[in-house]
């Protein structure tokens, strides 16, 4: 089956959040298995692309609105990507230092519109589009609706939901760039005197999915306004929990970390990169190492961690690192405390992906006291490095953290709250002092397998279930 993931992003190109970790696995995973599964996407100006060379494999050009843009389709000369990778070269519109922008409703529409007018051209067309949040919330009517891609609307449309928050709303005066269709449609577009992509994509797709069972759950209660929507097309919605790329993931062979181990080696490996982190960011050695790796914003409940992180530090024998950028405010107050807990506390506000492996490998606690999470990736890689997840439970969280006091091993609380992160520290804290279970408990999670071969597997099984169904 050939498949197209159409995406904003894509680990190792480029990079916000886990949308990428996602579509730069999930592709993989279904090759492996025997599938002929390939990317589509944006060509941005950045590390990626200024660091290996491309072919032009199509010309063409781009009509939005009253503008023309002329385009191309580019793939990497070298085949240096695990699977296929489509670029969609736009000067002057896609081809930007940064992923996400103000311009990002032309651009995206750009986008869409350009990746269906280059499948129109395919002697041998996708079977399946899989499209991956917003961005990309606009294909599911084109294909169906837009004249011009009549031909193309026999072929089953994905949706996947990685974050309901953002949905890439626009207004109608950008509905003359939409290809032309049947106006009496124009109803599929709209949710709240708006144009809604996500809501587009909900009311067109074959299949709406999200990234964890409890997420879709939690979607029919709160999903920024589309959840009337959500119940109702809840008979073709399906959560599918993300897997991890065990390759990528792996801290036997991770070349960004400081010394390499597995379920035999844990505690010597993990010491050498816990001293390493110490040493770089002057913490103390002998104290647990609590971590937080993400953005910082209100979805991760990032606006509590200064108050959090001041408690345990004035309270608590601890050490704490945070990774992440995000909202200034927070960003300063989480500086500000650095000069007065020096030596157990500090932050690198900012995005480095390979700090992130050493702190998966070298941390003795993940944190993620999140508002909402679709599915979250760091709990996943933390428990591959042995480290022990502290989470909220809400949403892919919920599906892979157990708690320690339930027969799991993870640290789990309900609330959102200064008071209830700070007793799950707590609690955190006490395991960390029973050196035996807590020992035990760290070798056991490094064999939890969240690879992506279940998961893969889940999305063939959906794309075959669509097509037995139409044919
Ligand atoms: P989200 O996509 O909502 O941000 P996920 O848990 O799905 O959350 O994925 C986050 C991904 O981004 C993980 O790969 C995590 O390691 C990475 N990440 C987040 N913030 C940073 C950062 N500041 N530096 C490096 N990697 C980061
Ligand atoms: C979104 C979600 C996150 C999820 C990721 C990959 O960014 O916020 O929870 O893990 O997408 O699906």
């Amino acid at each position: 089956m050939k498949i197209l993931h159409l995406s904003a992003e894509c680990y190792p190109i480029a990079k916000i959040g886990g949308l990428a970790d996602v579509v730069g696995a999930l592709p993989k995973y279904q090759n492996e298995v025997g599938e002929d599964s390939a990317v589509i996407m944006p060509f941005y100006d950045n590390k990626f692309t200024a660091n290996n060379s491309f072919t032009t494999i199509f010309n063409g050009e781009l009509t939005l609105g009253n503008a023309v843009y002329p385009y191309s389709l580019l793939k990497t000369t070298d085949d240096v990507l695990d699977f296929d990778v489509f670029f969609i070269h736009i000067e002057n519109l896609l081809f930007e230092k940064y992923v996400y922008s103000e311009n990002d409703i032309n651009r995206f529409l750009a986008f869409q519109i350009v990746a269906l007018d280059w499948i129109l051209t395919l002697e041998n067309p996708p079977d399946i589009l899989h499209c991956h949040d917003h961005h990309t919330g606009l294909i599911p009517f084109m294909a169906q609706e837009s004249f011009k891609y009549q031909s193309l609307n026999q072929i089953p449309v994905i949706t996947t939901i990685h974050n309901a928050q953002y949905q890439g709303w626009m207004s109608y005066e950008h509905l003359h760039k939409i290809p032309q269709f049947n106006i009496e449609k124009i109803g599929l577009l709209d949710w709240d005197k708006c144009i809604n992509p996500l809501a587009a994509a909900i009311k067109c797709a074959w299949r709406v999915t999200t990234v964890s069972p409890s997420y879709m759950e939690e979607l029919k209660h709160h999903a920024n306004g589309l959840e009337h929507l959500l119940s109702q097309e809840s008979t073709k919605s399906v959560g599918i929990l993300n897997g991890i790329d065990t390759d990528v993931w792996n801290p036997e062979t991770d070349d960004f970390i400081i010394k390499n181990y597995n379920k035999t080696t844990i505690a010597s490996g993990k010491k050498a990169n816990k001293k390493w982190l110490c040493e770089t960011f002057n913490l103390d050695e002998q104290k647990p190492l609590v971590a937080f790796i993400g953005r910082l914003v209100g979805e991760k409940g990032a606006e509590l961690l200064p108050a959090v992180f001041k408690n345990a530090l004035q309270e608590q024998e601890i050490n704490i690192l945070l990774l992440g950028s995000g909202f200034k405010e927070t960003e300063e107050q989480l500086s500000s405390l650095k000069s007065e807990f020096e030596g157990n506390y500090n932050v690198y506000i900012g995005y480095d992906e390979k700090l992130s492996h050493l702190i998966y490998a070298g941390a003795d606690f993940l944190l993620m006291p999140s508002r909402v999470e679709p599915c979250g990736l760091n709990q996943m890689y933390c428990l591959r490095y042995g480290t022990v997840p502290v989470v909220r439970s809400i949403g892919g969280l919920k599906d892979t953290v157990i708690d320690i006091a339930k027969g799991g091993f993870g640290i789990c609380h309900d609330e959102v709250t200064v008071a209830d992160i700070s007793s799950a520290i707590d609690r955190a804290l006490k395991l960390y002092k029973k050196k035996t279970q807590f020992n035990a408990n760290r070798k056991f999670v490094m064999s939890i397998d969240h690879s992506w071969k279940v998961s893969a597997n889940a999305y063939i099984n959906l794309y075959n279930s669509i097509k037995q169904h139409y044919d």
